[in-house]
C-alpha cells in the first residue's frame, strides 16, 4: 500500500507511462497541511494494487460518481453538498488541491465523498471493479495545447474504453473543456466509439448542465474569452 506521503513514487513499474500531468507541489498553506494530517485518515483513500470495495469505503450502498483532476476540490465539494444520494470519489495528483479539498469536505461535513492521491489511469487499471461507476467526470482537463505534448492529453482512444469498461451500462461520461481542439478531438473519439451514444441529437456538444459548478480553470479560459464546451455520452447497454 502507497501512503499519500510517499505515493507518485517515479520508480514505480509504471513510471514509464506517458503521465497528462505534470508533479508540481506548489505551496501547501498550513491550513491544507493541517487537512492532510487530521482528515486524510478518515476520507483518504490509500492506493495500491487492491480492488477496492465502494460500499465499504462510503460505508453505504448509492451510486458513485468519479471526478478525475478537480483542482482545488471546490466545485466538487459543493456538488457532493447537494447530492447527497450519490457517493463521490474523487482523483487528484496535486496535494495542496487534496488539501484544500480535505478542508471543504470537513467543513460541510460531508459523508459521501473519498479522495485519492493517484493517477487516475493507475486506479482506473488496477483499483476500481468493472461497471461500478454511475458517471465519470472530467472539468478543464490539462489541454497540453502543444503538438508535440498531445500524447499527453488524458483522453486518448485507448483510454476511453478503460473509462467506458468502469462505467455501468447506461452510466453517464461527462467533459467539459475550454481547448477547442481538445473538445474536437474528444467529440470524435467519443463518436467514433460503438460502447458510446452521444447524449445530443446531431452528436455535437451538449448545453451546460445547470448542475456544472464554475471551476477556477474555466474563469480561467472565460478571461481568455475561450468558448467552453460540454461533452455528454451514455455507455450503452449490452443487455
Ligand atoms: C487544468 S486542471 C483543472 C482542475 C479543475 N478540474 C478545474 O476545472 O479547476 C487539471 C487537473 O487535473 C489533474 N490531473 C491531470 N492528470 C491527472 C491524472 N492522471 N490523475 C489525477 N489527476 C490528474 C491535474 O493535477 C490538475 O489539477
Amino acid at each position: 500500500m502507497t501512503s499519500i506521503l510517499d505515493n507518485l513514487n517515479t520508480n514505480s513499474s509504471s513510471s514509464q507511462r506517458i503521465r497528462s500531468f505534470v508533479r508540481r507541489e506548489g505551496r501547501m498553506t498550513s491550513a491544507q497541511q493541517r487537512a492532510l494530517t487530521e482528515h486524510w485518515k478518515r476520507f483518504g483513500i490509500e492506493t495500491g494494487a487492491v480492488l477496492l470495495d465502494l460500499e465499504k469505503l462510503f460505508g453505504r450502498r448509492a451510486p458513485c460518481v468519479l471526478e478525475i483532476g478537480f483542482g482545488d476540490g471546490e466545485s466538487l465539494a459543493a456538488i457532493a453538498a447537494t447530492h447527497l444520494d450519490l457517493n463521490y470519489l474523487g482523483i487528484e495528483v496535486h496535494r495542496p488541491g487534496i488539501g484544500h479539498l480535505l478542508l471543504r469536505v470537513a467543513e460541510l461535513q460531508l459523508t459521501n465523498l473519498r479522495i485519492m492521491c493517484a493517477d487516475a489511469t493507475e486506479v482506473l487499471e488496477k483499483q476500481l471493479p468493472d461497471e461500478c461507476l454511475e458517471r465519470i467526470q472530467i472539468f478543464f482537463p490539462d489541454p497540453w495545447p502543444k503538438m508535440r505534448h498531445r500524447k499527453r492529453r488524458f483522453i486518448q482512444p485507448q483510454q476511453v474504453s478503460l473509462l467506458i469498461r468502469k462505467l455501468k451500462p447506461l452510466g453517464q461520461l461527462h467533459i467539459a473543456t475550454d481547448c477547442e481542439d481538445y473538445a474536437l478531438s474528444m467529440l470524435d473519439i467519443f463518436n467514433a466509439n460503438p460502447d458510446l451514444v452521444n447524449n445530443m441529437i446531431g452528436n455535437g456538444f451538449a448545453p451546460r448542465p445547470t448542475w456544472r459548478l464554475m471551476t477556477k480553470f474555466e474563469q480561467r479560459g472565460l478571461r481568455l474569452g475561450h468558448t467552453i464546451r460540454d461533452l455528454l455520452f451514455t455507455r450503452c447497454s449490452p443487455y
